[in-house]
Order: structure tokens, then sequence, then C-alpha cells
């Protein structure tokens, strides 16, 4: 019913140029010689059958995906101490080529699920050879150990489709705990990790000397 190469043709495009931005962030915090507050970056387009899957769930027209769903592009951000991720959206904030368009903070507000991470979505525009088309971009921004959950909840959601057995459930809570006991634990001891890995930083610098 849909031509889904054309209409994820500028996704694809997106999620590209903005992997080569968000990590070129990471590469002029190297140069400054500073540290990053941001680790590593991934992205990925949604897969056709996720997309029909949510669509569904939703009760989305697929007429109205690109206004209605806003994670066809997906972009996430990683990083080692909480207080990076607000430096982080602090420079999405600051940039020029995109428009933010919502904010969503599971961090000071986490998901009963026990989810923590904080969510930008924006409005890119893709440059195509029939012009300009902006299109809604969702990236999410999390820790290491947020990231570690997520990740492990994701695929244990996918196993029972959203129906935890009980002690899982639990098991999932009590992770969520020591990931968030683990970033706290992280962040008081932030600048001896930063002194630490400058001089690591340092070390294989001049061993290319
Ligand atoms: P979605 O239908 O999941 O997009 O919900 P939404 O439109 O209300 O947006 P929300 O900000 O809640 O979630 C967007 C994305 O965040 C999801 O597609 C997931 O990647 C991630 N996410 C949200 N909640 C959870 C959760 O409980 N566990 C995990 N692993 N990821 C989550
Ligand atoms: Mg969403």
């Amino acid at each position: 019913m849909k031509n889904w190469d054309e209409f994820l043709a500028p996704y694809k495009q997106a999620v590209e140029e903005l992997k080569v931005k968000l990590k070129g962030m990471r590469k002029q915090f190297e140069q400054d010689a500073c540290h990053s507050p941001i680790e590593f970056v991934t992205g990925r387009v949604k897969p056709c059958a996720s997309i029909l899957d949510k669509a569904n769930q939703k009760g989305i027209s697929l007429d109205k995906l690109d206004t209605e769903m806003q994670d066809i592009a997906g972009l996430r951000m990683m990083c080692q101490f909480v207080d990076d991720i607000k430096m982080v959206v602090e420079l999405l904030r600051n940039r020029n080529d995109f428009e933010i368009v919502e904010e969503r903070d599971y961090i000071s507000h986490k998901k009963v699920s026990g989810y923590r991470s904080y969510h930008v979505v924006i409005r890119y525009p893709v440059q195509t050879i029939k012009g300009e088309k902006k299109i809604l971009v969702e990236i999410q921004i999390r820790t290491l150990a947020m990231n570690f959950w997520a990740t492990i909840e994701h695929s244990l959601n996918y196993k029972y489709k959203g129906q935890f057995p009980e002690d899982i459930q639990m098991r999932l809570q009590r992770a969520a705990e020591a990931a968030f006991r683990l970033d706290e634990e992280m962040s008081l001891i932030r600048g001896e990790i930063q002194e630490a890995q400058a001089f690591f930083t340092r070390n294989k610098e001049s061993q290319h000397e």
C-alpha cells in the first residue's frame, strides 16, 4: 500500500547525517582535550514491521505517520554521567540546523517501568532533489547505566510481549534501582574518574610522539 523505500529515504538520510553531526560533537571535545559529555552515538531507522505494529497499536493511520510517529528516525547519545545529559541537551538547544519540538524528561520523572532517559524530538530539514523535507527525529540521551537497563528491558519486553512474570518484573525493578545507584555513585567520584581519564588520554597521545 505504501512505497516504503520512498517514504523511508529521507529518514535514512537524516539518521546518517545526524550520526555524523552528533559524533562530530564528541570529536570536538576530544580535540579540545576536555571531558566529552558524549560517550557514543547510535542511530537507526525503525524497521517497516515495527512501524506497522506501532501504528496499529496506537491507531495511527498510515498517511499520518510523518506527523504522528516521532521515532521513525531515532538517535541515541550515551553519556558517562547524569550531569552530562543536561549539557548535551543544552548543546542540542543551541544548534541552528534543526528545531526542537518537544522534550520529555524521564529522568526527573522516571516511568513506572523504571525507564530513565531524556528525550528530545526535533524537526530536521533534509535536502532532497525535490526540495527540502522536514521530518521528526527522536533523540534519546541517557547514561551508560540507563542504556544498559533499557536495552535489557527492551529485549525481555520483546520476549514476554510486555507481560512479565512477577519474578522478572521484580528483578527488573531492582535492576533499575541498581542502575540508578550506579549513576549516583559514579557522580560522587566523577572528579576522580575524569582525572584518571585525562591522564590516560595524555599517555596515549605521548605514545604516538
Ligand atoms: P512509544 O510508543 O514507546 O514511542 O511511547 P511514546 O510515544 O509515549 O513515547 P515515549 O517517550 O514514552 O517513548 C519513546 C521511546 O522511548 C520508545 O520507543 C523506547 O525506545 C523508549 N522507551 C520508553 N519507555 C520505555 C521503557 O519502559 N523501556 C524501554 N526499554 N524503553 C522505553
Ligand atoms: Mg514515541
